[in-house]
């Protein structure tokens, strides 16, 4: 019986060789194909610097051109040959998509020299709908200790525990958010530096001394974390709509979604999510004042309370400003003028009188 059960090992074994040949094989090939892939990569990267800079000498001499004086046939020629200089540029945007990208400083920093650079789109498009859920995930933790922080009686600890959640969670953001500019996304650098300034925020408050200041301003500071949260959890929708939807259009032939269709359903979650983001903003100022009143009171000794104030001022701030700019470009984009919709609704407003 024994000698049986080993003569079918023996047998299994040998089946397995023959495979192991092949599977040896297939490893041969890949790792011919991996050098080719990345010899290849080098040669684009090179390529494209060499065309960049022969494109830049002759941006310069065109721009030299321009200021003499030429006749029509000259400047068209120089109109022509400025606008294949954009194409091209786009073209070397679209062809870097799908190459390895350096570092920036603060990545190469925390990271080193590690690529983070993803290849393909459904990578791309998996990393960004895992940075939404991450930050989910953690809005809710968030949102579910503050409650705990507000409905028990006061421990330290627990605050602390809060506040040290989120400076992990805010530095995390910027790891995280850099990797995706490497790859391509368009995120604004305002979201990331207030992710920077929000870590800083959240560790000061953490060494915040007991005292008068800090009791004053408790409760304020964990309704304002639980509102943003909240807000929060309304931003993961329209972002994610959004990442889902783009996606979708640059694959139209299988899904049926058009460009009109994504700007309205834009607008419509914007106009949906902008009174709470302004609220959240103005509760920032109203954060900003209140420390600032509190840094004037006799019995003020902490430092962390001036600098608080300054801080929320600049986010809030910060915030309305940049949510300002996106806004208008977003019209801008549409062809939308503020003129534009004055007209129509001034236009709406005198059919109903
Ligand atoms: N954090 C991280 N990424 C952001 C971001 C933010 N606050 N706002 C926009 N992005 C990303 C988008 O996902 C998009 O990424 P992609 O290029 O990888 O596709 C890119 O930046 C460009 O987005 P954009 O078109 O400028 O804006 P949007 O329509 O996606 O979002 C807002 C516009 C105003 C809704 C959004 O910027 C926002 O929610 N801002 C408020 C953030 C805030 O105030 N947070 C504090 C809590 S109240």
């Amino acid at each position: 019986m024994e000698g049986s059960v080993l003569k079918t090992c023996r047998e299994e074994w040998d089946e397995l060789d023959k495979e192991f040949v092949q599977l040896e094989e297939d490893h041969r090939l890949y790792q011919k194909k991996l050098e080719q892939m990345i010899t290849a990569q080098k040669k684009c990267m090179e390529s494209i610097a060499h065309h960049r800079y022969r494109i830049k000498k002759i941006n310069e001499s065109l721009k030299k051109e321009s200021r003499h004086q030429q006749s029509a046939e000259d400047k068209s020629q120089i109109k022509d040959l400025q606008q294949k200089i954009k194409e091209r540029k786009e073209a070397f945007h679209e062809m870097e998509e799908i190459l390895p990208h350096k570092n920036g400083p603060y990545l190469k920093i925390i990271l080193g020299e590690v690529n983070v650079s993803l290849l393909n789109k459904a990578d791309k498009f998996q990393y960004k709908q895992e940075y939404e859920r991450f930050k989910l995930v953690v809005t809710y933790v968030v949102m579910i200790l503050s409650l705990l922080v507000l409905s028990v009686s006061y421990h330290r600890w627990l605050d602390a525990t809060l506040h040290f959640l989120l400076v992990w969670y805010y530095c995390t953001l910027t790891i995280r958010e850099n990797i995706l500019r490497v790859n391509g996304s368009r995120v604004k650098g305002w979201w990331v530096t207030h992710h920077f300034i929000s870590t800083v925020c959240a560790g000061i408050i953490l060494i915040w001394p007991e005292g008068y200041t800090y009791q004053e301003f408790r409760t304020q500071l964990i309704f304002f974390s639980l509102y943003i949260s909240m807000v929060q959890v309304m931003q993961y929708y329209y972002q994610s709509g959004s990442l889902y939807r783009l996606r979708a259009l640059g694959m139209r032939h299988t899904m049926d979604i058009t460009v009109e269709g994504f700007m309205s359903w834009m607008w419509k979650g914007l106009s949906f999510l902008l009174p709470f983001l302004f609220l959240g903003y103005v509760y920032q100022l109203y954060n900003a004042y209140t420390l600032y009143h509190l840094s004037q009171h006799p019995g003020c000794k902490e430092w962390q309370v001036l600098a608080l104030a300054g801080i929320f001022f600049i986010l809030g701030m910060g915030n309305i400003l940049t949510v300002g700019a996106v806004i208008r470009q977003k019209m801008k984009k549409e062809g939308i003028s503020l003129q534009s919709l004055y007209n129509k609704y001034r236009f709406l407003a005198d059919k109903n009188n």
